[in-house]
């Protein structure tokens, strides 16, 4: 039994199927798969999972966090190990219907591909979700996953589960509890601090190596109440809003392509492994 603080989700990808419950394909009939999934106690391990990120996730914690990880003193891996490594992830879910991390990340690059983009973006696709090899780190799910919002200002009420927030020191400090906080008005989100989680992460690792539209779909593609609400416009700056169009591009391979039947990884690998060379240094620092 996993502790419930420690893990409150099933699998990584409850929060990810809860995605798809809140914002679901126009036209699919998934969102009729997915309704059920609401009913079940996955949606309450959601709830736990939500409750636990709001309360924790202070401009504090985000601190401490960053000096831990941002030495990058933990692992040094090729790409290929880290995907190897991160595949070890085993959680609760079923096997059956869950396909493994390798998999989500190939289908959502293929679709990138299949769509005739660059070989950047399709990269993108590949990787973007390597930072939660955090969690075999020993961090907790809601330091990993979920969606993210900037800490340092108010927290938006289009952010989900936002009635948590009050659980959340900083919502009573009032250096951190006004809409522009510690921030200027359209300062840039590089100025901004994120909750802390495996976007954020990644992004770090990889920011010398990646154009700027793939390092802000990396950096921003769990910023729902940007992405999705436009919830926090008072902090972008141009560059900002110019970007995120390649952010919301990526929402759509992120969410919905997943596809019932595996992609054949051993016939693609070479492909992969080309385009890893091309970018990418041989190690990379965890
Ligand atoms: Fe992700
Ligand atoms: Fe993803």
């Amino acid at each position: 039994m996993k502790d419930n603080l420690q893990s409150p989700l099933k699998s990584l990808d409850d929060w990810e199927n809860d995605l798809l419950v809140r914002y679901p394909e126009k036209g699919s009939k998934k969102t009729e798969e997915f309704r059920d999934y609401d009913s079940s106690d996955r949606a309450e391990g959601v709830k736990t999972f939500y409750k636990l990120n709001h309360e924790i996730q202070t401009y504090d914690f985000v601190c401490k966090k960053e000096k831990q990880f941002l030495t990058f003193n933990k692992k040094e891996m090729s790409l290929w190990n880290a995907v190897d490594f991160l595949n070890t992830l085993v959680d609760d879910s079923d096997p059956d219907i869950e396909l493994d991390q390798f998999q989500h990340l190939l289908q959502t690059s293929e679709a990138i591909k299949a769509d005739g983009h660059e070989d950047w973006f399709v990269l993108t696709g590949f990787l973007h979700d390597l930072g939660k090899v955090l969690c075999l780190f020993g961090e907790p799910q809601w330091a990993v996953v979920g969606d993210t919002f900037p800490v340092g200002c108010q927290f938006s009420d289009k952010i989900v589960h936002d009635e948590f927030f009050t659980l959340n020191a900083d919502s009573k400090n009032p250096k951190y509890n006004t809409k522009l906080g510690m921030y200027n008005e359209n300062c840039g989100l590089d100025k901004v601090k994120m909750s802390w989680g495996h976007d954020e992460y990644l992004y770090q690792i990889l920011k010398d190596f990646l154009p700027k539209p793939a390092l802000y779909m990396i950096r921003y593609h769990s910023f729902y109440a940007q992405h999705r609400e436009e919830a926090y416009n008072h902090l972008l700056n141009k560059e900002d809003h110019e970007n995120f169009e390649w952010v919301k591009k990526f929402n759509k391979y992120d969410l919905y392509s997943k596809a019932p039947t595996p992609p054949d990884s051993k016939a693609l690998r070479p492909y992969y492994e080309d385009l890893v060379s091309k970018y990418l240094p041989e190690k990379l620092r965890f």
